[in-house]
């Protein structure tokens, strides 16, 4: 299995701390790696500036910032303690390495300098049960740290793997990550989804229309993902759906007359999408609305007349 980072790295150069030398001898003691293969770590020695060790970047005051250990032919684990103790890094790139799932280190929270962390764990393969996984705290805690921090690279599996055990929480945030990819449909099969929000993450492909249909599903936010694609199905009576936010997508067709059902909907915005047709006099039938905008569209005929919505505080 393989387990991948990729870091963008500023070299900067200055005095080693000595303190921040030994853990980086403690981290290359505890590292298996191919020293055939190696050109940075293998040169790491306690006589030379630990600033000037290839892979190794400092701040100006001798703080390891970065680490970039790309390609070194690493396998097995990482050295928790001395890697986590580094508490100046901001960026840590350890692709093309081999690690094992269960490898991956609990302690990546304490990374709390880590700015941009792009993971590229699109070579590594995974348990299709998802209950497994739960029971490895580092893929929560990776999890719990996706939101803007880390670019994931993957292919569909490990993609699919990660939307799974995200299946676990009520609210699922993903916003403003790279995920390039579609949106899977299984979500739909989540039992207690309540908020799906993946603004801003570089979706693509048609966004699966059973997901509108999920019953306890309150909120929807996909704005700013410009080539996700997808159409409104028709929605059913018992909708919790209070927000749904599409705009800025490429989300086109008409506005389908059952968006009366959603009794609920206090807000929704579908600005700069490429709904047409008539705007559907069912909207009236929504008393709970307070924020609609459906701007920039090509939608053709009369505006309803919004007398019922008695909350509308921004059309
Ligand atoms: C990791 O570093 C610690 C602290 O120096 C050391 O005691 C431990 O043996 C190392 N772990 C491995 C697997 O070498
Ligand atoms: C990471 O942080 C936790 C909680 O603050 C702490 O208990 C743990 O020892 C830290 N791990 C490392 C490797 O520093
Ligand atoms: C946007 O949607 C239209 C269908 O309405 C499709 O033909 C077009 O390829 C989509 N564009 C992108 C970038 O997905």
């Amino acid at each position: 299995m393989f387990m991948i980072f990729w870091i963008n790295v500023i070299p900067v150069h200055s005095q080693c701390h000595n303190d921040q030398k030994s853990l980086l001898i403690q981290l290359k003691n505890g590292l298996l790696f191919n020293s055939a293969i190696s050109v940075k770590l293998v040169n790491w020695t306690e006589a030379t500036d630990c600033c000037d060790w290839k892979g190794v970047n400092c701040d100006q005051d001798g703080h390891v910032i970065g680490l970039d250990l790309n390609s070194e032919g690493i396998t097995g684990e990482i050295n928790q303690s001395s890697l986590f103790s580094l508490p100046f890094l901001e960026s840590l790139n350890l692709a093309n390495n081999s690690f094992q799932l269960e490898q991956i280190p609990s302690s990546f929270g304490n990374l709390t300098s880590l700015r941009l962390a792009v993971l590229d764990l699109s070579s590594l393969h995974f348990p299709e049960t998802p209950s497994l996984l739960l029971e490895n705290p580092s893929l929560l805690t990776l999890l719990q740290n996706l939101k803007g921090l880390i670019e994931l690279h993957l292919d569909g599996g490990l993609l699919m793997f990660l939307f799974r055990i995200s299946g676990f929480f009520p609210e699922i945030n993903l916003d403003s990550n790279n995920l390039f990819a579609p949106v899977p449909e299984f979500f739909a099969s989540f039992p207690n989804l309540t908020a799906l929000s993946l603004r801003s993450s570089n979706l693509y492909g048609t966004f699966p229309e059973k997901i509108f249909q999920v019953p306890t599903l309150q909120t929807l936010q996909l704005e700013s993902n410009s080539l996700l694609s997808g159409s409104l199905p028709e929605f059913p009576r018992n909708s919790n759906l209070k927000k749904l936010v599409l705009s800025e997508t490429n989300f086109s067709g008409a506005l389908p007359d059952s968006i009366g059902n959603l009794r609920n909907l206090s807000r929704i915005e579908l600005a700069f999408c490429r709904f047409s047709g008539p705007i559907p006099n069912s909207l009236e039938d929504l008393a709970q609305l307070v924020r609609l905008d459906l701007s920039s569209n090509v939608f053709t005929g009369p505006i309803p007349s919004f007398q019922m919505s008695k909350n509308l505080s921004s059309i």
